[in-house]
């Protein structure tokens, strides 16, 4: 292992298995002489993958079948906050810490979620953090700008960029997700 991968989390299991090789594979299929097709590859796979991270092993496996050099992969993967290289829960609410949703109250909008959802306050700092609840059900992180800078504050709820946030709306998108999964 050469001090690029040394760092990288390593397979709770073997992975990838063959659904999720026939997954990547089916993928590279699809995707493959469109704009972006890595980035779009890369997308898919995550979503699709159990605990929604890229593990090393499947960085690898994509490498291969792609003819992409694994180093070439890896900064992508950690160039796009999109992507995670470790567990994420089976909700992922993103604040953008950028100056635009900074200045119009992002912070109080990671504390707030940070305290409804019961969780410490993690690793890192407020500019790049992730936090997964104990129970796997929501993954909060912050991103640097979502680009939307005109709706600022800026909040991602499973995908969906949501504009002008309050703390209202924001509890009211976490009561919703409750109820989701209550169904
Ligand atoms: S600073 Fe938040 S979207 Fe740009």
């Amino acid at each position: 292992m050469n001090s690029l991968t040394s760092s990288l989390p390593t397979n709770k299991g073997p992975r990838p298995d063959s659904r999720e090789r026939d997954f990547v594979d089916e993928t590279i299929t699809r995707r493959s002489g469109r704009p972006g097709a890595l980035l779009g590859i890369l997308e898919d796979v995550q979503e699709h993958a159990e605990g929604k991270y890229l593990c090393l092993d499947t960085l690898a496996y994509i490498a291969q079948r792609t003819g992409t050099p694994l180093s070439q992969i890896f900064s992508v993967v950690t160039f796009y906050s999109l992507f995670s290289l470790t567990p994420q829960g089976e909700h992922i609410i993103s604040i953008c810490r950028g100056t635009a949703c900074h200045t119009r109250g992002s912070r109080d909008l990671l504390e707030k979620l940070r305290l409804e959802l019961g969780m410490a306050e993690g690793d890192g700092q407020a500019d790049k953090l992730t936090i997964t609840s104990a129970d796997g059900k929501f993954t909060i992180r912050t991103v640097a700008c979502f680009g939307q800078c005109a709706m600022a504050p800026v909040v991602e709820v499973d995908h969906r960029i949501c504009g002008h946030m309050n703390e209202r709306v924001l509890t009211r998108e976490v009561e919703a997700l409750h109820q989701e999964k209550a169904r």
